[in-house]
């Protein structure tokens, strides 16, 4: 497209479930996508084996995850809290980039997504520590707690709640501005 540089956001669900509601958190960011911005979902959590930093060969899904993120100008990251904490695929997935560098300075925004009110607060403090412990790039702006989050999406998976809707557009922002 002439005049607008292309970029991508790769997302990542902390929830492997298939009919979760952080993934529809997820697809509903992808589709108010502008022109220009793709989205790129991680599929492969579940594939990548425990973090060892004994092993010298890296294993060919961390390979394909760290060539996601180092392509993707963004990423968001939508995840439930697991008692009270970040479920340990997703983890597991963070602490294989600890040391090379994936993260450093890209823009990430975080959002955690819970049936409680709570929010999945915790796991988002933990997860905002961690993503801080990498280098992300992240303001205020960046990182979204949606509480109750079963009455704000409807059964085809769609956001059906305004407020959360405008918070999402301003999670999204964040990503186009750090753009530039
Ligand atoms: C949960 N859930 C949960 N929720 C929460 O707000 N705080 C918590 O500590 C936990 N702990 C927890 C542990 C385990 C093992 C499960 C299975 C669930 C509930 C969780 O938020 C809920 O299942 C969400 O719907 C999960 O997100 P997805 O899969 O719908 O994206």
């Amino acid at each position: 497209m002439p005049g607008i540089q292309a970029r991508t956001i790769l997302t990542i669900s902390g929830s492997l479930r298939q009919h979760s509601f952080n993934k529809d958190i997820l697809h509903a960011l992808a589709a108010s996508a502008p022109a220009g911005v793709s989205f790129n979902m991680f599929e492969g959590l579940d594939t990548l084996p425990h973090f060892n930093p004994d092993i010298t060969e890296i294993p060919a899904p961390v390979q394909v995850f760290r060539e996601l993120l180092h392509a993707a100008d963004g990423v968001i990251i939508c995840t439930p809290e697991y008692a009270f904490g970040v479920p340990g695929s997703l983890k597991n997935a963070l602490d294989w980039v600890v040391a090379t560098g994936e993260f450093n300075q890209k823009p990430v925004a975080a959002i955690s997504a819970s049936p409680l009110a709570s929010g999945g607060d915790k796991a988002l403090a933990a997860l905002l520590h961690t993503l801080t412990a990498l280098g992300t790039r992240m303001t205020a702006a960046s990182s979204l707690s949606i509480p109750m989050v079963k009455k704000k999406i409807n059964e085809l998976g769609e956001v059906t709640d305004l407020a959360t809707q405008q918070a999402l557009e301003g999670v999204l922002g964040f990503l186009l501005e750090e753009f530039g």
